[in-house]
């Protein structure tokens, strides 16, 4: 299905995966000031997203579920939340990916870590998820939400996993203003839309944390710590070797992503500021959205109102 919101994650995801193994976490993070002037060493590329996940949690106070307690991930990635779940907390986590060609990437990481038989990965939508009624004491939605443009229909079908009194934790970035679409991956709602499908489907937001400052903040390291898809290059050289066809889906994907951006932007008129490699600019773009106060990154928790 060329251009379907699944083709394009597949192939950009497919390309990112095989130049960067060492990724983990597939969502953006937060800087640490102590780690700035090192920014730039690839090692260091996942621990930022590590950060944030780990203010998720704490928002969550996911310590205090006992061993067990059954978390659901709604656009799970490469698991890597879920094997954090698993390992720290004892949770049985059941990740739901739409994008088919992470689910064995996923599945190897988790059997991996030894946990094949704690956490489980679907193949499936978040709107429509293969698992009974209020199975789940906790919901993870990651960085998903704004790849979905009917959030009603999203969080309805989380309301019915999660058992009364089950938490959700969400990390979303809005806008402040109209909602936006870009590339066809990615819907972002105006501010307080997810709020607003939660309530309606008995989701009650009961915290949340603005963080668009230090997501901004991480965001122009990653900028800064030189030009990023040339590190990408450097990974592919060092990590592919002897695997010619990783590096053609990465140069494949990378030129299909360029393209798309470069239709986006020049449909909103922005598309000199974006001349160069596109990862990194999409980056750039988004933090300076953070940073005028045009889109707003979140995190939130919400109650299952019994
Ligand atoms: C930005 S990544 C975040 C991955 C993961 N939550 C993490 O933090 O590492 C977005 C993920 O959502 C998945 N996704 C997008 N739309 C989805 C949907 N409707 N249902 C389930 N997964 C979806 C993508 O395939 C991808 O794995």
């Amino acid at each position: 299905m060329p251009g379907s919101v699944e083709a394009l994650h597949t192939e950009f995801f497919n390309a990112l995966v095989a130049v960067l193994p060492q990724l983990d976490h597939l969502h953006y993070g937060l800087s640490d000031p102590d780690d700035r002037a090192i920014w730039g060493a690839p090692r260091r590329l996942a621990q930022g997203p590590a950060s944030l996940f780990e203010r998720l949690i704490r928002l969550g106070d996911v310590q205090s579920l006992p061993p067990g307690a059954v978390a659901v991930d709604v656009g799970c990635g490469l698991a890597a939340s879920g094997v954090q779940l698993a390992r720290r907390f004892g949770l049985v986590v059941e990740g739901i990916n739409l994008t088919e060609a992470q689910v064995p990437l996923a599945r190897a990481r988790v059997a991996a870590a030894g946990l094949s038989a704690q956490v489980r990965v679907h193949h499936a939508d978040g709107r429509a998820m293969p698992l009974p009624d209020s199975c789940a004491d906790l919901a993870l939605l990651v960085e998903c939400a704004f790849h979905v443009p009917d959030k009603d229909r999203l969080m309805a079908e989380i309301a019915r996993v999660l058992k009364p009194g089950g938490r959700l934790l969400v990390a979303d970035q809005e806008r402040v203003g109209p909602p936006l679409e870009v590339m066809g991956m990615f819907f972002f709602g105006a501010e307080g839309t997810l709020a607003r499908a939660g309530e309606a489907a008995g989701l009650s937001l009961t915290a949340q944390e603005d963080v668009s400052a230090e997501i901004a903040a991480w965001m122009s390291d990653y900028a800064r710590a030189g030009d990023y898809p040339a590190r990408l290059g450097l990974a592919a050289w060092a990590s592919v070797g002897g695997r010619p066809s990783a590096a053609a889906a990465f140069l494949r994907g990378s030129r299909r992503f360029d393209t798309l951006i470069r239709a986006e932007l020049a449909a909103r008129g922005a598309q000199e500021r974006f001349a160069e490699s596109p990862i990194r600019r999409l980056r750039e773009h988004t933090a300076q959205e953070l940073r005028e106060g045009v889109s707003r990154y979140v995190l939130q928790r919400y109650t299952r109102l019994g």
